[in-house]
């Protein structure tokens, strides 16, 4: 399957902060047993490059990417250690270039029209909407792929078993982002991916 299908296929891309390396495992594995076999895992602490390459290996059928990437430096360092694909909290120019460059996925955060036209000028086809509520959900994006037509979203940021349904109902978003699965231990990680996987599939 593509990439991009898979992404689809999954609907939910779980947004994982990992404090310690040793919790790349179990996190991981967690999600592959509730049924989600997608992690961004998120450059805001210092393991991430590591856990994105331990993913990789331990779970070679999981479709593993980085989050929260803001320049050139984490591109290229989550690049190497396996990203399939980047997701960043806005658009960053250097960014897109080493993706472009690389042949990578790049998912920039965008919600304005002049940051989706910046996206566009880049090739890009996909946007993370994001913080998605605090940016006016899903009117916003209705919105917008109006004027944008070709563009799909990948909201994220406020998200959550009570709305993702609403968000999916729309043909312009891919799938969505969040993280309330991810609280608690790897079983209640497990329980609540599973919950929400029977909820999007169901
Ligand atoms: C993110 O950084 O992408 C968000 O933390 C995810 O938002 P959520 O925690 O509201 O799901």
């Amino acid at each position: 399957m593509e990439l991009l299908d898979r992404v689809k296929s999954c609907k939910i891309v779980p947004v994982v902060v990992l404090k310690e390396l040793s919790d790349t495992e179990p996190t991981l594995r967690a999600l592959c047993d509730g049924g989600l076999p997608i992690a961004e895992i998120t450059f805001r602490t210092s393991c991430a490059a590591d856990a994105i390459r331990l993913g990789c290996e331990k779970f070679p059928d999981m479709l593993i990417g980085a989050g929260t990437v803001i320049n050139a430096e984490q591109a290229n360092r989550a690049i190497d250690c396996g990203a399939k694909f980047i997701v960043g909290p806005g658009f960053a120019a250097e960014v897109a270039e080493v993706c472009r460059m690389r042949k990578v996925l790049y998912l920039p955060g965008c919600v304005t029209p002049t940051e989706i036209i910046t996206a566009i000028s880049y090739g890009i086809e996909i946007v993370k909407f994001f913080p998605c509520s605090n940016y006016g959900g899903l009117g916003t994006i209705k919105a917008l792929a109006a004027a944008f037509p070709a563009m799909k979203f990948l909201p994220t940021g406020g998200i959550s078993e009570d709305n993702v349904l609403e968000y999916l109902a729309f043909d312009k978003i891919i799938a969505c982002g969040g993280s309330w699965m991810m609280k608690g231990t790897p079983d209640e990680i497990r329980e609540k991916t599973a919950r929400a996987m029977a909820k999007v599939n169901g």
